[in-house]
């Protein structure tokens, strides 16, 4: 095995992963570890926006409380303190590095959003957030001689001694690498594949979550998985994100009788939460005995729908869908998880020499439910602050590797991964109960072996990772015995008892592998 030390380590090159970066290239070598091309994570997806407090009419304390209110009574005030008082200052770097913010005259072009109370979300070339983010990031690290890319490797395990973390074994061309460093920060992104719907790129299989449960940090608020409700739903297209900019630039969404619905569930209608978007959603299809509903947009025009959403436009049009002209079909998909690593506010995980940022990390910013474009900023504002806390605490690292693993490989990895997918949509999707959780617990445990195998190809490990985080969160959501955020039990519809708790998994609490009969995928709830 090859060995190398360098002085940190960032495993996850999006947007909170080259933040970090950034903040550590003064400090000495910094080397960016990615499973694929350094440009491919969720912030490359990211179309609505960045929401920060930006403008004379809004103030950082209104988004500290729609934050707060979002989160549904779960988020760490001083988290989100951190994440709106550093919020702008962070924007204006990003600003100042070339970021192309959209504008309308020489101020910021400013969209709303569910639950926002002030027009506060940044965008770039209308719906490409994202990649303008990533560009401006991605420059900046190249223009810094301390940091060095290493793509396509993907992250086996961390490499932990007395209980601190050293760096980690990477496999890349079919070898393992013992990658020794000083401190590492996981920003490997969320887990949404392992939901049959998702708008999360393929490259989100919950990875980071994985190696840092197995080497023994804690993990908390898995149970909370927020659904976005509107994802493309058409034959032979991919479910692709439409973006909730639309719905706050006035889009609405109808059922498959053309009937506007949203007035009825809630008063904010089409920008209430996402939570209750979806399952309004869910509700009105079970009416309608549909699969999809429609959003539309027809009464914008099509000059303001092809502007302010061009990469939307020209994708739905590759499937036959003018979005200026037609009505949309779509359904909710998962979207983010609020839950991961925990961390205190500095990125700091419960394992020494471990740090985390972006959506891999619970820093407890997004409480129950996230506040739609907060998880751009946060990124941004934690990665900054991963990045100088592992400055100051990195240590001299071991460097005796001891990876001696046989690999095993993994038959029909290809269908267990589409039945794991399956089985969490509908067991452990936006209406939970204790039944469906039940089932969805007993066919993860019955892949117990494959969780517990060693792999040598990306592939096999991605499946291992997506079943370890599944048990997580379908562990977190039997445990959570009410309905909170974005979790929501169909027998236990009131928040319950002990409600404030977080919910905290490790190694010492949960192992998979208990129970191993597996039970057929049905939705009971
Ligand atoms: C969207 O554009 O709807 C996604 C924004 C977000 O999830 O924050």
């Amino acid at each position: 095995m090859r060995t190398e030390t360098v002085d940190f380590l960032i495993i996850g090159s999006g947007v909170a992963g080259l933040r970090a970066a950034i903040e550590l290239a003064p400090r000495g070598e910094v080397v960016v570890v990615t499973k694929d091309r350094p440009s491919e994570s969720s912030t490359e997806y990211a179309q609505g926006g960045i929401a920060a407090v930006m403008s004379d009419e809004d103030e950082v304390g209104i988004h500290l409380e729609d934050t707060l209110k979002a989160g549904d009574g779960l988020c760490r005030q001083e988290a989100v303190k951190a994440l709106v008082e550093e919020g702008p200052e962070r924007i204006q770097e990003l600003i100042a590095w070339g970021a192309a913010f959209d504008r309308e005259g020489i101020k910021l072009s400013l969209t709303l959003e569910a639950a926002h109370s002030r027009r506060r979300i940044l965008h770039a070339h209308g719906d490409s957030t994202g990649r303008e983010l990533e560009r401006v990031l991605l420059d900046r690290a190249r223009s810094l001689p301390s940091v060095r890319k290493y793509p396509y490797a993907f992250t086996v395990d961390l490499i932990v001694r007395d209980s601190r973390c050293y760096g980690a074994y990477v496999l890349r061309d079919g070898e393992v690498t013992a990658l020794f460093a000083r401190a590492t920060i996981l920003a490997t992104g969320g887990a949404g594949q392992v939901y049959a719907r998702t708008t999360n790129p393929q490259v989100a299989t919950g990875d980071g979550m994985a190696i840092a449960f197995r080497a023994g940090a804690q993990l908390e608020d898995m149970e909370f998985v927020q659904f976005h409700p509107t994802s493309l739903f058409a034959a032979k297209a991919p479910q692709f994100l439409l973006s909730e900019s639309m719905r706050g630039e006035g889009a609405v969404l109808l059922n498959v009788r053309g009937r506007r619905f949203m007035e009825a569930y809630h008063p904010m209608a089409e920008l209430a939460p996402r939570d209750v978007v979806s399952r309004a959603i869910i509700s009105e299809m079970v009416k309608t005995e549909s699969d999809h509903v429609s959003l539309d947009l027809r009464h914008l025009g099509k000059d303001f729908v092809k502007k302010r959403f061009p990469m939307i436009y020209e994708t739905c049009m590759r499937f036959d869908i003018n979005i200026a002209r037609d009505v949309i079909p779509v359904s909710p998909a998962a979207h983010y998880i609020m839950g991961g690593v925990k961390t205190d506010l500095e990125g700091r995980t419960s394992l020494s020499g471990l740090y985390a940022a972006g959506e891999v990390a619970c820093t407890g910013v997004h409480g129950a439910n996230r506040l739609a474009s907060n998880s751009l900023l946060e990124g941004l504002v934690f990665g900054a602050r991963a990045g100088r806390a592992a400055a100051d605490g990195a240590v001299q690292p071991v460097a005796d590797a001891e990876y001696r693993h046989e690999a095993a490989s993994i038959p029909s990895s290809d269908e267990i991964r589409k039945t794991l997918r399956s089985v969490m949509w509908e067991r452990a999707g936006i209406i939970r109960c204790a039944e469906s959780l039940g089932d969805a617990r007993l066919r993860i445990h019955s892949y117990a072996d494959i969780i517990g195998g060693n792999y040598r190809t990306r592939h096999e490990l991605e499946l291992k990772n997506m079943l370890t985080v599944a048990g997580l969160i379908v562990e977190a959501a039997i445990a959570r015995e009410g309905s909170v955020g974005a979790h929501y039990r169909s027998d236990h519809k009131e928040r319950g008892k002990d409600w404030k708790r977080h919910i905290t998994l490790d190694l010492q609490s949960f192992r998979p592998g208990g129970e191993k009969t597996a039970a057929p995928a049905r939705n009971t709830c």
